[in-house]
């Protein structure tokens, strides 16, 4: 945990450095907008860490585990970390379905998208993802909930 923590300090000075650089280069070759936050959450293996903890916390969870029990759960993963890794400005692309299109007939409700929501909160404590870049990924994630909720 301790070199996952100077990892992420090492990550957020780089990543203030890179802004700062980028601030002197003409706007189309700007690193786009969240790529800080994609350094400091560790990089694709932060990420990776923190979405195999999102399932885990799913898996545990009666309210919502028995949603995943066709589910080809490696795919899922992988999907997850694409979708993550675009949204914060890292360089992955998200190949999957969208998200109307991957929840469509399930009828999900907002209590399950909100125990969801709670999954990848611990997610985030656990790997101690500072409160901001937390807020922003939980904002990015409830922009989704009118896509999947009542499908
Ligand atoms: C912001 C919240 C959510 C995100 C970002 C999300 C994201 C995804 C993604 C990326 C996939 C894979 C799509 C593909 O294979 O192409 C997926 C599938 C799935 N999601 Fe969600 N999801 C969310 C909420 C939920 C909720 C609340 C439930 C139910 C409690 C749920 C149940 C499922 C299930 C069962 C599948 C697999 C469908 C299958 O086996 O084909 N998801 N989701």
């Amino acid at each position: 945990m301790r070199a996952f923590i100077r990892a992420s300090l090492i990550a957020t000075a780089l990543g203030t450095a890179l802004m700062v650089a980028g601030c002197q280069q003409p706007a189309m070759e700007q690193k786009p907008q969240y790529a800080a936050l994609y350094d400091r959450l560790g990089q694709k293996p932060g990420i990776v860490a923190v979405v195999d903890q999102f399932v885990a916390n799913i898996a545990a969870d009666n309210r919502i585990n028995g949603r995943f029990a066709k589910t080809d759960i490696p795919n899922l993963k992988a999907q997850l970390v694409d979708q993550v890794c675009e949204a914060v400005g890292g360089p992955c692309k998200y190949t999957g379905k969208d998200m109307v299109t991957s929840h469509k007939g399930m009828n999900i409700t907002n209590a399950e998208f909100n125990a969801t929501g709670e999954a990848m909160l611990n997610a985030l404590k656990k790997y101690n993802v500072a409160e901001a870049d937390t807020n922003t990924i939980m904002t990015v994630l409830g922009g989704m909930q009118k896509d999947i909720v009542g499908k």
